[in-house]
């Protein structure tokens, strides 16, 4: 198993790496801007290489353990890969709409589980899409790059950098003028959050003001959709969840970030024009999901002849969610970019109101847990070891149910998949991913 869940591994990642790679940057564009003949730049490339090696033999052991400094000067390495002709032309040719009224898309979060499919969605229908990723090892990153290559053949190109390093931002927007931002780039996982708050704080709430003072200055400014969560209901018992309801009392910091994150947007949506949609999934699942999600280390392990714990609530109570299959997610994604109307401001200054919205992408049709489990036994032919305990009161929700009329009003998002059949197509693809060995250890 190669998740790194403990503190030790990823305290200050992936907060720390974003300065390194700020300085980096700008080191690097001012003397791409001074130099421009071939020979200076090869000469002032090996001066600068020449730094960073001092520099990182230089630089001192911040942290008690030696991995982590290690592990840094590999992410500053690579960020200087950034920049060069070469690398514009990848940009831009990603970038490419090739269909008439298409969009241009910067996807954050790209080779992320719902990052991925949503740029192979726009890809398919002619949209230009250019990925965002820093590659954090929040969970398996060679799942990650194996999206990746997924996307690389269908000619979509995931710069590699962090959303809070504004001069690679803006360099984006210098080299494509975006219409779309899909900003999915976030510190997932709701109980993580106990282990390593600081990288809620620097993805979900620092990292999402970045990627808005960047657009509210490009010009024009992109219409940005951006990922909320059902989280944001928190403690609420009134179902199904709907817009309008309060969102005042979270349980996690996970939940805190995303409805802090709602409150900026309506502030850049105030102060600057910019067209804002938040959408809050509600449990997505499906091909290529994420290894820190139950329904796929219940597959794992109940594979793995391990036992699972399944949660209940007080007094025996159901614990249930409202679980929503990846194209259906996909197919409200496209609805909001669709719908956006364009930011009305440009280079920082508002010229008019603009759009803001919030919708809820569920499935409505909450299942049980121990459901989930049953469903799995079936598909793969193993009972499940189950271990029953109570829910613990760390960040989850006991119930969640999505009212889904205001997006199927807007732009008539409408799912399709039921658990079962949403479960066969993961289980499908986890076979032939990972192999069906019950010794598999991913
Ligand atoms: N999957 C769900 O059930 C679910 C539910 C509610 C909300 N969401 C939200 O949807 C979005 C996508 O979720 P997902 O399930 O695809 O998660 P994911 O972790 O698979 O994808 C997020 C991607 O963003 C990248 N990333 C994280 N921090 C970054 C940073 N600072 N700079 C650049 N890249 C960074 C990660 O490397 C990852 O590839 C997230 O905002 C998440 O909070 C997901
Ligand atoms: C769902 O939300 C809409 C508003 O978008 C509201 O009119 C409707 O009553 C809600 N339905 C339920 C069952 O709560």
């Amino acid at each position: 198993m190669n998740m790194k869940l403990s503190s030790s591994h990823l305290d200050n990642i992936p907060s720390t790496p974003g300065k390194f790679k700020m300085e980096k940057a700008s080191y690097f564009n001012r003397f791409r801007w001074h130099y421009s003949s071939l020979a200076k730049l090869t000469f002032w490339s090996f001066v600068f290489m020449g730094l960073i090696l001092v520099f990182l033999i230089k630089s001192p052991p911040t942290s008690p353990t030696t991995s982590i400094p290690s592990d840094l000067s590999r992410r500053s390495l690579k960020t200087k890969s950034w920049g060069g002709p070469g690398w514009e032309k990848r940009v831009k040719s990603s970038a490419k709409i090739r269909s008439p009224n298409g969009l241009s898309v910067l996807v954050t979060g790209a080779a992320g589980f719902v990052g991925t499919h949503v740029s192979a969605a726009l890809k398919r229908r002619g949209d230009g899409v250019l990925g965002l990723d820093n590659f954090n090892n929040y969970y398996d990153p060679s799942l990650k790059r194996a999206r990746q290559s997924l996307l690389e053949r269908s000619g979509i190109f995931i710069v590699e950098g962090d959303i809070n390093d504004a001069v690679l931002l803006k360099k984006l927007f210098e080299v494509v003028p975006f219409t779309h931002v899909m900003h999915l780039a976030a510190q997932a996982g709701v109980r993580y959050a106990m282990e390593n708050p600081s990288s809620y704080v620097h993805s979900n709430i620092a990292g999402l003001v970045n990627v808005l003072e960047v657009c509210k200055e490009a010009n024009p400014q992109p219409a940005i959709v951006w990922a909320s969560s059902s989280s944001v209901y928190g403690l609420n018992t009134k179902i199904p969840f709907s817009e309008k309801d309060r969102t005042d009392q979270p349980a996690s910091l996970y939940a805190a970030t995303k409805k802090a994150g709602e409150e900026i947007a309506h502030t850049y949506n105030h102060i600057y024009g910019l067209s804002l949609t938040g959408l809050r999934f509600f449990t997505v699942y499906g091909p290529w999901g994420r290894p820190d999600m139950a329904y796929f280390f219940f597959t794992r392990d109940i594979l793995k002849g391990k036992s699972i714990p399944i949660f209940e609530g007080a007094n025996h109570g159901t614990v249930a969610r409202d679980f929503t299959y990846i194209d259906d997610i996909v197919k409200g994604c496209l609805g909001a970019l669709d719908t956006a109307e364009k930011s009305t401001g440009s280079g920082g200054k508002k010229k008019g109101n603009a759009q803001l919205r919030v919708f809820n992408l569920g499935n409505t049709s909450p299942v049980p847990v121990s459901d989930l489990v049953s469903i799995l036994e079936r598909l793969l032919k193993v009972k499940a070891k189950r271990k029953v305990m109570t829910l613990p009161r760390n960040g989850d929700v006991q119930f969640t149910h999505a009212n889904i009329s205001y997006a199927q009003r807007e732009f008539g998002y409408k799912p399709t998949t039921d658990l079962q059949t949403g479960l066969k197509k993961f289980v499908r693809w986890y076979v032939s991913y990972y192999g069906s060995g019950k010794k598999n250890d991913h």
